[in-house]
């Protein structure tokens, strides 16, 4: 079980190598301003909690989402749980930001358990915070669960293997693998992947990266990668978390003073400047994750600089 197939890993290099980069820049240049990463912290508060609720099936918007977190407001239509959803998920990010910087921090069972107490507060109390003691099902899944006799004890593997990391795996390979045995193991009754999906930025922002905010709109692709990852290929789900990570390392690095890289859309880049490829190939780089690019939306976005970068890297490797 704790077996890694690395064969991804070439592939993907160049994606790693630019986000330990991009990290970087970040790090070098902290502390941001003050305002600035305020307005951040807020809006990927707000977004965080809108995607992952909603990816659960909550129905709340991201507007509705930001008047029930700002502005304490009820929507009208939507229930009480609902509601209950948007709130608890931005206390357990509190918590969670309070357990990034605590600096002897150490991975622990009772802080997923926390989190998970947060999750499913005033909602399902009785479950909140405590492992299942029986057996679950995954709608769409090709696999069953483990017995719950045997969460407690896998959980604790699982928690020793991030701490150890005996296959040496980089930071977001070790994240993704943990994001994906968690949801294998499925600890609790609900709540499993808003948990995880707290749980793995804890690792991520631990080693100084923003949280990657899995979307919405990437839901489908999201299990076919999960589904992927239970046959025991990794690609396409460190692919998706590394292009989510990617995303919040733009939003952070936009910010710094004097940055200029213009992010445009695919089919306005290609119709204002003159490049070498055409919309369908930079598309294509961009989804396998070969030029600096994110998803916004629908739509990819990159940089003039990130196609002339692949093409110089390109020339070099010949
Ligand atoms: N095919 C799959 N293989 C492994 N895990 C899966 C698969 N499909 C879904 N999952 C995981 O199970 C989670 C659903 O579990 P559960 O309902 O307990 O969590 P939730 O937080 O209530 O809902 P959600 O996870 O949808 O937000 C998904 O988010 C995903 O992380
Ligand atoms: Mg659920």
């Amino acid at each position: 079980m704790w077996e890694i197939d690395t064969t991804y890993h070439n592939d993907l290099q160049g994606v790693f190598d630019r986000l330990l980069d991009k990290k970087e820049v970040l790090k070098n240049q902290r502390p941001l301003p003050a305002i600035a990463l305020r307005k951040i912290k807020e809006s990927l508060m707000i977004e965080w909690t809108y995607n992952s609720n909603s990816i659960e099936g909550n129905t709340l918007s991201l507007r509705e989402t930001q008047m029930v977190l700002q502005e304490g407001i009820t929507i009208k239509g939507k229930s009480l749980r609902e509601h209950f959803e948007a709130k608890n998920h931005e206390s357990a990010i509190h918590h969670l930001y309070t357990l990034v910087e605590n600096t002897t921090y150490a991975l622990k069972s009772s802080d997923i358990l926390s989190l998970h107490g947060y999750i499913l507060r005033s909602i399902e109390d009785e479950f909140a915070g405590r492992l299942r003691n029986g057996g679950v099902r995954i709608s769409g899944a090709n696999f069953t669960p483990p017995n719950a006799k045997k969460v407690s004890g896998l959980l604790d593997e699982l928690i020793d293997f991030v701490q150890n990391n005996p296959a040496g795996l980089n930071d977001i390979e070790l994240a993704t693998v943990f994001h994906h045995k968690f949801v294998w193991i499925h600890p609790f009754f609900d709540g499993n992947g808003r948990t995880v999906r707290l749980a793995m930025n804890l690792l991520l922002m631990r080693k100084g990266f923003p949280p990657a905010i899995i979307l919405k709109n990437d839901r489908k692709k999201y299990y076919e990668a999960l589904n992927q990852a239970n046959r025991g290929n990794y690609h396409k789900l460190i692919l998706l978390i590394s292009q989510a990570l990617e995303r919040t390392l733009n939003i952070y690095i936009s910010a710094l003073p004097g940055s200029d890289y213009e992010y445009k859309e695919i089919s306005n880049l290609v119709e204002e400047e003159s490049l070498p490829y055409g919309q369908e190939y930079i598309s294509l780089l961009a989804r396998q994750g070969k030029i600096d690019a994110y998803k916004e939306g629908r739509n990819w976005l990159t940089t003039k600089e990130a196609i002339e970068d692949y093409m110089t890297n390109r020339k070099r490797k010949r």
